[in-house]
């Protein structure tokens, strides 16, 4: 048995993630107005919940009407099924190893399974025999992720496998979509063609499939027409569209640290490794107790104003020099109020007045370190203490 590093104690740590599950449930509550009656929403709550704490995203998105839950590995299917939530939940990834030890267990507790292979089938059969419960399958169609998936000539092979297994219940047929945040890329059209003569020939082979899905929060958003039973949106539950919509969505995660000094710095002095800033003039700068170790990319150097709450208002700071692996250097300004053990907001929401600036935002991260804001968000680190707003 492995044990888990013990966590720093909350108390003594300056950095916060600081979740707000109404954000979750409201969010989810407007993805839900896009949706027919007959259209449910699974939220996708991997990932410990896209970094908010998994349990904490679950009941949210729950409260906003979500009857499903998705995740990747079973074991966190396991703990949202321990957690006793009024949702059905899915999970869709695991090895042998993983297959033979939990999904037994998994299947017990009444948790749906995917196969995305004759040899997840397999598993999946052998653990429904252990549990002694049919095992309700989505089967994942590969329709050009090239990932998890049956390909589409191999359906009518585990079609006619999976109608012949007593333990196995075809519940739903589903894919993934490798572009919908581009409206424009033909590739989601060319995926749902394969995906719905697939389910054509899985249906020849086990008759009516219930339930099918494909949406992600793009194809939510942006494709009506794909939301078919169940939509399966992750990053707009949490203030994310990852494409341009009228849809309220406001971000659940603040990032927060305080100044742990300011100093003033002459002109032309150097910060941080590499030298990569020197001060063009005097000025004041403020010590961040948070670097990549944290979650913020070091890439994203020397590119993101982060706001302080100073005792002359809110002001916006750039982040000077290289991202260090336990710090960073804010520029102040010469002329700064702000002093050691100031509120300083890395990312999201900070409450602050109508004519204050409004802080950056994971999109701001994203962009400045060449990625997405689900990796800005999934990367707060475990150090990171989680306070969750009631
Ligand atoms: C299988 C599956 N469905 C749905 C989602 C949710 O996607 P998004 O966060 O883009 O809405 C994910 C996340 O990557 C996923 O892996």
């Amino acid at each position: 048995m492995t044990i888990p590093i013990p966590a720093e104690d909350p108390r003594h740590v300056p950095n916060m993630a600081v979740i707000d599950p109404s954000a979750i449930t409201e969010n989810t509550r407007a993805m839900g107005t896009l949706l027919e009656e007959h259209t449910a929403l699974m939220a996708v709550v991997k990932a410990d919940g896209y970094g908010h704490g998994m349990l904490t995203a679950a009941r949210a998105a729950i409260e906003g009407g979500a009857t499903w839950l998705g995740v990747a590995h079973p074991a966190s299917a396991l703990a949202l099924a321990r957690a006793g939530l009024d949702a059905q939940i899915l999970t869709w990834l695991y090895e042998p190893h993983t297959a033979r030890t939990v999904l037994p267990e998994v299947l017990g507790s009444g948790v749906d399974v995917a196969v995305g292979s004759p040899e997840m089938l397999e598993l999946v059969s052998e653990a429904a025999r252990q549990a002694d419960r049919r095992a309700r399958v989505h089967l994942k169609i590969d329709t050009g992720m090239g990932r998890g998936g049956v390909l589409p000539w191999q359906i009518r092979e585990i079609g006619a496998a999976m109608r012949e297994d007593d333990f196995i219940q075809v519940t739903a047929a589903w894919t993934h979509l490798t572009s919908a945040d581009d409206p424009e890329d033909p590739a989601t059209d060319q995926q749902v063609e394969l995906f719905d003569s697939a389910c054509e020939a899985l249906a020849d082979e086990v008759g009516p499939i219930p339930l099918q899905h494909i949406a992600n929060s793009a194809a939510t958003l942006t494709r009506p027409d794909l939301h078919r039973d169940i939509v399966r949106p992750g990053i707009a539950l949490y203030g994310y569209p990852p494409v341009p919509t009228d849809v309220p969505l406001r971000p659940a995660m603040t990032l927060t640290s305080r100044l742990a000094l300011v100093k003033e710095l002459p002109e032309g002095h150097s910060i941080g490794y590499g030298r990569i800033r020197t001060t063009e003039r005097p000025t004041r700068v403020g010590l961040v107790p948070m670097g990549y170790a944290d979650g913020l990319h070091r890439v994203a150097s020397d590119q993101v104003d982060v706001l302080v709450r100073t005792d002359s208002g809110d002001r916006l700071a750039p982040q000077v020099g290289r991202i260090s692996m336990d710090q960073i250097v804010i520029d102040l300004g010469p002329d700064s109020t702000a002093v050691a053990g100031d509120q300083v907001y890395l990312f999201g929401d900070a409450g602050g007045a109508p004519n204050d600036p409004p802080a950056a935002t994971a999109d701001h991260w994203a962009r400045a370190g060449g990625t997405i804001p689900y990796e800005v968000l999934t990367s707060v680190s475990g150090r990171v203490t989680r306070k969750v707003l009631s």
